[in-house]
């Protein structure tokens, strides 16, 4: 068990914990780099507070860690900003030893910490900007920021310090380093910001990304100024604090680039013969292609380089007459997180049926993508014909993302 605790500003301690045991976050998302938790303790001369809590899996390194600072029987506030179980399935042991506390949660929350884990605990409900604790020289101010990204969220403001505490929204995948928490003490910080929090805001926050913007506007209306941020998952952002937001806010406009995505689910390697011929298209016409494999690498990652791309090439073997799985569960996401809408292009090949770039060809249009030209399947390995025109696919699908889109009511870049 770690059970070191970090400093992040006077009398605020990070007490959260990294997981490196879940294979699964939310039993979607890849986090072979680990994940962690972040739980504060804010400790005033009155009165010590405790925002957001763990996963029951570590419960007990979570209490040893607050109890390296303080006895948790004088916590006589629990904030719970998101209810998700990664924040607190340790509340009703927490409660436990922490008898005395006020649960402070929105209205929502309050009905989903009955649902979940059958508490009625004392309790502080926040209704409107405007809920205070004073904890003696640090105070909290509770703003429901809803649906980052279930709808009973709220961020807490220490405005002593200057810290908003926004738990999911700003987060990031990847474990912390060991004893660094702060975006100063983290090497690789860039790492997490341009990937790891780019995969977390694709695959956790990217459907409700409208509620980022409005988070964004509301701290700034409240005149919340901060100078740190103090998401639930990934590093603690101070100089980079800026850099993080701005990040946010393009992926939720979202801004495009020159970009088009090529999604390819492959089974032995065939319909990935047809890639570099779709790359030279999209390169001809000025634009960046991103290749991702659907099948090895993390969905996270691929809805991620979808983000700010205008234009997305799919391609796919047909598997018992239809999509291969991994290409119908990436279509699924796409749905799921409303990355669609864009200029498309469908490839793909067979062995004995036919059927795989037909249904994608439906999918593809049910879900509101503009497709460009014809679909393109082969038969087996692809012959010099089939990948002129492949190549031409991807000029014309970057031609008209690129150029044209603006003109038919697509995004524009
Ligand atoms: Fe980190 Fe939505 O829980």
């Amino acid at each position: 068990m770690v059970t070191e605790t970090l400093k992040i500003a006077p009398s605020v301690y990070w007490v959260g914990v990294n997981d490196t045991v879940t294979r699964l976050f939310e039993g979607l998302w890849d986090v072979s780099e680990g994940v962690s938790y972040n739980s504060y303790l804010v400790v005033g001369s009155k009165n010590i507070a405790l925002i957001d809590s763990v996963g029951s899996r570590f419960e007990e390194e979570h209490l040893a860690k607050i109890e390296q600072v303080i006895d948790p029987a004088e916590i006589e506030y629990l904030i719970l900003n998101h209810m998700e179980q990664d924040h607190t399935e340790a509340v009703p042991k927490l409660l436990q030893k922490a008898p005395k506390a006020k649960v402070v949660l929105t209205p929502m929350a309050f009905s989903m910490l009955k649902a979940f884990y059958h508490l009625e605990p004392q309790t502080l409900i926040v209704r409107g900007d405007s809920t205070q604790i004073d904890l003696g020289g640090k105070s909290l101010r509770f703003v429901p920021t809803p649906f980052l990204h279930w709808p009973e969220t709220m961020s807490t403001y220490l405005a002593e310090e200057k810290i908003l505490f926004s738990c999911d929204l700003f987060g990031s995948f990847k474990r912390l380093p060991e004893k660094a928490i702060l975006d100063a003490d983290i090497q690789d910080v860039e790492r997490y910001i341009q990937e790891a929090s780019r995969e977390y805001f694709a695959g956790v926050i990217s459907r409700y990304r409208e509620y980022v913007l409005k988070a964004v506007e509301k701290f700034k209306a409240l005149g919340l100024e901060f100078e740190v941020l103090a998401p639930s998952h990934g590093p603690v952002y101070t100089a980079h604090r800026e850099e993080v937001i701005s990040l946010w806010s393009s992926w939720s406009r979202p801004d495009y680039a020159r970009k088009v995505v090529i999604a390819v689910g492959s089974m032995y390697g065939t319909t990935f013969k047809l890639v570099e011929a779709l790359v030279e298209g999209v390169e001809e016409a000025g634009g960046e292609a991103v290749v991702c494999n659907l099948v090895e690498d993390a969905p996270a990652k691929t809805l991620g380089a979808l983000l700010d791309a205008p234009a997305l090439i799919v391609g796919t073997p047909t598997y018992e007459h239809g999509l291969f799985p991994p290409v119908a569960h990436f279509l699924r996401l796409l749905e799921s997180k409303k990355l669609t809408g864009r200029v498309a292009g469908a490839f793909g090949s067979f062995g004995w049926s036919r059927g795989g770039v037909k249904k994608l060809v439906e999918r593809l249009n049910a879900l509101g993508f503009r497709l460009v030209g014809n679909p393109l399947e082969v038969r087996g390995s692809p012959l010099s014909e089939d990948l002129e025109k492949a190549r031409v696919m991807g000029r014309r699908v970057a031609d008209i993302a690129f150029y044209e889109g603006g003109k038919h009511g697509f995004p524009k870049v």
